[in-house]
């Protein structure tokens, strides 16, 4: 009649995988429970962490997704959700997509496991919708299925789960500003050259054999991203100087986590995810921007 989950942060296009690859935070994301209530409904009865999300079910992407699974199987009880964000949204750490998918997996707890894993994605790409217009599936795909994920298609969707290294590390940098995601599709390209496009779905191809061999050099080399990143690396402040920073320090790659203002950095090994975690450190540290730096295991 109850149950408690952690919804984790996501870290959505890896560089060249726009809208198409992610992976779940280990040590940072959200706190949810789901109870059963005899009045029928959904009802957000309280969200602690953040300021300004609305409580009310077809206003905050939570209650949309619950709701919108009741819609399809109904059932003779309510559903009562609380949240405890653990970190900021407009963050670029999925903080959206953490309550999405956190609602779509706890709410199929409480009905009984109907929905498959795939299918609690769906749900969840409608809360994606609701906060930015667009059903984005990176964020909420690697939020439900952890690890990595690749959407190999959306129409018909179709996920599949990548295998995670075992030395692979993330050290990340959130600047307390916010970027939200709607304003940062805006500045994206409408055409990319054939040239790019290139460059960018041979560096995805060798990003997941890397995943999948363990090849920590060809993960470097494939942690590049020719046509999202240069449109919005503007929204970010000193994003080249944290990027080059990490990369110096010996980071495999860096760029910027979803639609930012986070900037993540990949790593071989918790020696070397020390090492980029003091560079970044001290390239921000006299920036006058609060931030928040953290690592993690994928
Ligand atoms: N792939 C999305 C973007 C992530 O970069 O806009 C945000 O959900």
């Amino acid at each position: 009649n109850y149950i408690k989950i952690f919804a984790p942060a996501t870290v959505a296009n890896v560089s060249c995988g726009f809208d198409s690859m992610g992976f779940a935070v280990d040590t940072i994301g959200d706190e949810m429970t789901f109870t059963k209530t005899v009045k029928k409904g959904v009802k957000i009865t309280q969200i602690t962490g953040a300021n300004g999300l609305s409580s009310g079910p077809t206003k905050n992407v939570a209650g949309v997704v619950a709701l919108a699974m009741l819609k399809q199987h109904p059932v003779d009880f309510g559903i009562e959700i609380t949240m405890h964000k653990g970190y900021s949204p407009g963050s670029g750490l999925g903080s959206s997509a953490a309550s999405s998918g956190g609602a779509a997996f706890g709410v199929n707890e409480l009905l009984g496991k109907p929905f498959s894993t795939l299918e609690l994605t769906k749900f969840a790409m409608l809360g994606e919708e609701a906060a930015c217009g667009t059903p984005i599936a990176d964020n909420v795909a690697a939020a439900i299925f952890g690890g990595f994920v690749l959407i190999r298609s959306y129409e018909p969707l179709d996920i599949v789960k990548l295998p995670v290294p075992d030395e692979l590390q993330l050290v990340a940098i959130h600047p307390q500003i916010e970027v939200k995601t709607k304003d940062a599709r805006e500045v994206l390209p409408e055409n990319v050259p054939l040239k790019d496009a290139i460059t960018q779905w041979a560096n995805v191809g060798g990003l997941v054999s890397g995943l999948h061999t363990n090849d920590y050099q060809l993960i470097a080399n494939s942690l590049t991203d020719v046509i999202v990143e240069p449109a919005r690396k503007h929204l970010i402040p000193h994003f080249d100087l944290v990027k080059n920073e990490a990369i110096k320090a010996g980071a495999l790659g860096a760029g910027i986590s979803g639609s930012g203002p986070t900037i993540f950095a990949l790593c071989k090994g918790k020696k070397s995810a020390t090492n980029v975690y003091k560079a970044i450190q001290n390239a921000y540290s006299d920036k006058n921007i609060d931030f928040n730096l953290f690592t993690s295991k994928i």
